[in-house]
């Protein structure tokens, strides 16, 4: 036994060495160390062995599988290593590497670039950033916005109810309810965010939009202040020969109310008004929805005045980038998005 031994680790090492690659090393391997390899066939014979030769030889064995084990091991190791080699012949690892394309790079959504040119502006004019959550109470949503239950925009048909009677906010109009809950004038915020309606998808309107929010209220603010912000705001992102109108229209919670209308050279069609915003002086009624629900007379309307105004960045968008349909912003199709 112990000559049979010898020489089946000779015999392995050797055909370990030989093995030109992986397969015929694992030829090698279950040859020798399989379930019917030589050196396990070799261990059924320790039954028969007597009891003094029993821990020479079961010594003996465990020094050959060690041995077989580490050949095995070393012989993988250099095979990998020269694979390595073989991968890199001829490859030049000093010469300069292949720049990526600006696609390749990645760059944020078209959406977040108008959202943060948008709030640089207003932050220039003095307005703080404002949040609220997307799941609202109608309270916020429309009772505090002198929105009455019977009123068309809370029709279950163009509005997203949970069963608990919340609802995803159909407009970004709920920050200005639950910022001056917690703040006293003077007043001067904006609130970017997502904005839910049951609306049919289709080239100009999804289920999900975002809108962005205006409020300032103080002493003295007047229809020309409103005007001229928004005059400001659009002239920034369209250019100076913009011409602007606001169009009396009606929002419950805005008195007067208008929607503004822009045209421009630079939307191509010149004569022609689009209209981008909704917009109006807060109507005395919320000013008091909010005392009463914060139980003073901080928003006094006597006192105080202030205009509010909302519009789409996903309309803006389009409108700035000659993009024909709304849905390109949420496609995720890299030929659209590489563009911006
Ligand atoms: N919330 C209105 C809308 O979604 C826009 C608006 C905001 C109008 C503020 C007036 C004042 O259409």
């Amino acid at each position: 036994m112990d000559a049979q031994l010898d020489q089946l680790r000779d015999e392995a090492i050797a055909a370990i060495a030989a093995a030109a690659d992986e397969t015929a090393l694992d030829l090698a391997r279950v040859k020798f160390l399989g379930q019917q390899g030589s050196l396990t066939t070799l261990s059924k014979g320790m039954k028969d062995l007597s009891k003094e030769d029993k821990p020479r030889i079961g010594k003996l064995l465990n020094d050959v599988r060690n041995a077989v084990t580490a050949a095995l091991d070393i012989r993988k190791a250099a095979l990998l290593a020269d694979a390595d080699k073989a991968a890199f012949a001829g490859v030049d690892v000093t010469l300069p590497g292949t720049a990526v394309s600006f696609a390749g790079k990645g760059s944020l959504h078209p959406i977040t670039q108008l959202l943060d040119r948008t709030t640089a502006i207003f932050r220039r004019m003095g307005f703080a950033l404002a949040d609220g959550p997307d799941i609202e109470t109608e309270w916020h949503c429309f009772d505090a916005l002198n929105t009455p239950a019977d009123h068309p925009a809370r029709n279950e048909q163009d509005t997203f109810y949970f069963p608990d009677g919340r609802l995803l906010r159909t407009h970004t109009s709920t920050v200005q309810i639950r910022t001056m809950e917690k703040a006293a004038p003077p007043v001067r915020i904006i609130a970017p965010g997502a904005a839910y309606r049951r609306d049919e998808i289709d080239a100009t309107h999804l289920a999900q939009f975002t809108q962005m929010e205006g409020l300032y209220v103080d002493e003295g603010v007047s229809v020309a202040d409103l005007k001229g912000t928004l005059e400001f705001f659009f002239r920034e992102l369209f250019g100076n020969d913009a011409k602007f109108r606001f169009r009396p229209h009606f929002f419950p919670f805005t008195e007067p109310s208008y929607e503004v209308d822009i045209k421009t050279s630079m939307l191509g069609a010149t004569d022609r008004w689009l209209e981008i915003a909704g917009c109006g002086m807060v109507d005395p009624s919320v000013l008091e929805a909010v005392n009463t629900k914060r139980g003073d007379r901080a928003f006094d309307p006597e006192k105080y005045t202030g205009f509010a105004f909302g519009f789409g960045l996903d309309r803006l968008a389009m409108l700035l980038s000659g993009t024909p349909d709304i849905r390109y912003f949420t496609n995720n199709d890299q030929r659209f998005l590489a563009q911006f």
